[in-house]
């Protein structure tokens, strides 16, 4: 358990420095578009909309900050907004970001800009089981596929599918819980922050998370991704 204060501050780590080389060539893909505005944008967007983040530190592609403050300037939020230059990997980003928190950040949230559709409600449900006491907290969602372990392909076993779960962002934790893992883990280079805290003993919990907040790396997701904003944007929704 955490002795997160209620009046201490949620922020929002963002790593968005990423070359995005699996959705092929062009500028990093945080900076790139999505009906017609950067994905970085719609992220930062749906975190500051979440009622309980007040601040979001975005890690920036080291020759993406000035653009990265540009495209962010306009946006119509109270939550304040920290832009810092990232590094060589989504960890040494996130330990950048972990750096410019101010002192009265008590609990911090890690969100993917590569997942810029994540509805604020999954948002809040990760910091409020932080608030509540739990050190760490990851949204999942089931997996459809049937799942097989396989070596030099050959198949070693079927997992029980009702025990896998897929993992997804904002990952939320107590910040001195996330600053500890970074700090004992350095040029680990983990896929996910949880992954870090796993390794120090602490426990992980899990929240609903959403097929919404899926990730986008390869550019069939671009597709899923822009039908999601037709369907917002014919329902009346802020896009
Ligand atoms: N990221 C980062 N700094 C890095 C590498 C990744 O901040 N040096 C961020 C990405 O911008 C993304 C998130 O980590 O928001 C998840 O990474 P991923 O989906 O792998 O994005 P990319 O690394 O950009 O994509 P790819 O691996 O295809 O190059
Ligand atoms: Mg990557």
């Amino acid at each position: 358990m955490n002795a997160a204060a209620p009046s201490a501050r949620t922020a929002a780590i963002v790593p968005a420095a990423g070359r995005g080389e699996r959705l092929g060539p062009g500028a990093p893909k945080a900076l790139r578009t999505l009906a017609g505005q950067p994905m970085l944008l719609h992220a930062v967007r749906a975190l500051a909309a979440a009622r309980s983040i007040d601040l979001v530190v975005v890690a920036a592609p080291e020759d993406g900050v000035d653009e990265a403050r540009s495209i962010l300037a306009g946006l119509d939020t109270e939550a304040e907004i920290v832009i810092v230059s990232g590094g060589e990997t989504r960890q040494d980003s996130v330990a950048r970001a972990l750096l410019a928190l101010p002192a009265d950040v008590d609990v911090v949230l890690v969100h993917d800009a590569a997942r810029p559709l994540v509805p604020p409600d999954v948002v809040d449900r990760v910091s409020a089981a932080v608030r509540g006491g739990h050190d760490a907290v990851i949204p999942t969602l089931g997996v459809v596929d049937t799942i097989k372990e396989v070596d030099d392909g050959i198949v070693i076993g079927t997992l029980d599918r009702s025990r896998v779960h897929a993992v997804q962002t904002p990952q939320g934790f107590a910040r001195a819980v996330l600053q500890r893992a970074h700090a004992s883990s350095e040029g680990s280079d983990a896929t996910d922050d949880a992954g870090l805290v796993e390794r120090m003993g602490v426990v992980v919990h899990t929240v609903a998370g959403d097929e919404e907040a899926f990730k986008i790396t390869r550019p069939l997701d671009l597709v899923l991704a822009e039908a999601i904003l037709v369907r917002r944007r014919a329902s009346g929704g802020v896009v």
